[in-house]
């Protein structure tokens, strides 16, 4: 167990739910004053009681101490409580609404509970929405409740514990995230939890809403994609749960940040093809597997949405640079770039084409029969030197990762840039 150091922050949790709960338990257990607020009577009776008001691994324990040194209590009512308290942390539920949109109830009260007894607050107080908020509540629901209040401000500090194991997981976070307009009452949240072994990361305010889905969804993602694995595996009499653990043994490119990162579409000669063969005997075999049934249609919005983008240049030189799938390359099977240049040209763009590694004098192979053969229509836009395409384009396309050089050619010519690479250039 963590040691606890008096601090002399104090800290008011709206719910005390499993979120609640545990936030309040574990905030007082590691020094601060916290007093836990809930309209539920009997939450708030069995907290005061020392006891916890559901099961939870290790909640009764440390709810005892906390309130049995007195750092911990629980009201009813939020009137005389939020006077002392720095921070107010809502841990409130967001539940379903039936239409699957987010329900807000439970977060527009506790804001108006607040703004009802702040009116003329003389202490700063920083509201935390802990909840799990959908991008833009914060700005567009909560601010305009409580924003106006003398000393308020607002920040988004998301919970990412799981039940069962939340004592530990709020002690030993996984992820710390607080994000916000105001870079002092971000940093005063995230102070919080200095005493626990983990980085606060501090971004925007829709950012640190958003990372929660982003988590949430790919844990969502990652459960399913290990189920059809093994549904198919099984399917083909190969045992599930060795290849699984068999793709986990590899950190570089599976368990890694590799390929986690928004930028253009997938293609070259394996990963669709793959794809397709694997759907296809899925498919034979009567298993269903509609995630990896969505992938290729997946990766074919995210071509459509970089034609859309490049579209909206449409009048003006476009100079695209890279041909291949990727960098380093010269490989243009089922690289996304053909399709997207093949798709401008459909609609009479003017273009120039740039990519390091194929030029007509030195492609060779089947490369070559491709680009004179298939495609010859892009052939003659090919040009041999990046300076060929700088110097005439009124717009450049990034749709592969240039060399450092090649990226500062690019970004000295002033020239508007569309980064399909989620190299972080914004489109002028
Ligand atoms: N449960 C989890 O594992 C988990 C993990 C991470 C994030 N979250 C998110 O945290 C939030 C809370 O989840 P939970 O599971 O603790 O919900 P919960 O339903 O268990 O608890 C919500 C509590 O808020 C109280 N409440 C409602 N209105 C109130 C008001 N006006 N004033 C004071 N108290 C009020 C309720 O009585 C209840 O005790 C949700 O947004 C959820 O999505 C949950």
């Amino acid at each position: 167990m963590l040691q606890a150091q008096q601090s002399s922050t104090t800290v008011a949790v709206f719910g005390l739910g499993y979120v609640g709960s545990v936030t309040a338990a574990c905030l007082a257990s590691i020094g601060h004053r916290v007093i836990g607020i809930d309209n539920d009577l009997h939450k708030v009776q069995s907290l005061n009681a020392g006891k916890a008001p559901f099961f939870e691994p290790g909640l009764e324990e440390i709810i005892a101490e906390a309130v049995e040194s007195k750092r911990l209590s629980a009201s009813q009512s939020v009137a005389g409580v939020l006077d002392e308290a720095d921070v107010a942390l809502l841990c409130v539920g967001t539940p379903s609404e039936r239409n699957g949109n987010l329900g807000l109830d439970q977060l527009r009260r506790v804001c108006e509970g607040i703004a009802a007894v702040s009116a003329n607050r003389a202490k700063p107080l920083i509201i935390a929405v802990r909840s799990t908020v959908f991008p833009g509540t914060c700005d567009d629901v909560v601010i305009p409740i409580v924003g106006g209040l003398p000393g308020v401000t607002v920040v988004s500090n998301p919970e990412f514990l799981r039940e069962g194991v939340a004592v530990n997981d709020f002690l030993y976070p996984s992820l710390l995230v607080v994000g916000g307009h105001d870079a002092d009452a971000v940093a005063k949240v995230a102070g919080l939890y200095a005493a626990l072994p983990v980085e606060a990361c501090l971004v925007t305010l829709r950012t640190a809403e958003m990372i929660k889905y982003a988590c949430n969804a790919f844990h969502a993602v990652k459960i399913a994609f290990a189920n059809e694995i093994g549904a198919l595996s099984t399917e083909l009499g190969v045992n599930g749960i060795e290849v699984m653990d068999t793709l986990c043994r590899d950190n570089k490119l599976n368990t890694s940040k590799a390929y986690l990162k928004p930028g253009f579409a997938f293609g070259g000669s394996c990963l669709p093809k793959d794809l397709r063969a694997l759907t296809y005997r899925a498919n034979r075999l009567d298993v269903k597997i509609p995630l990896l049934d969505a992938a290729l249609p997946s990766n074919h919005e995210q071509l459509a949405r970089a034609i859309q983008r490049v579209m909206e240049y449409k009048g003006r030189k476009i100079g695209i640079v890279g041909l291949a799938f990727k960098e380093n390359t010269d490989d243009l099977r089922e690289s996304p770039v053909v399709t997207l240049v093949e798709h401008l040209i459909g609609k009479g763009v003017d273009l120039r084409v740039f990519d390091p590694h194929i030029s007509l004098e030195s492609i060779y192979g089947s490369n070559r029969n491709f680009l004179l053969n298939a495609i010859p229509h892009i052939g003659r836009l090919l040009q041999s030197s990046l300076e060929d395409v700088t110097g005439w384009a009124e717009c450049l396309v990034l749709t592969q990762k240039p060399s450092a050089a090649a990226l500062e050619s690019v970004l000295a010519t002033g020239l508007p840039v569309i980064d399909l690479v989620g190299l972080g250039l914004e489109a002028a």
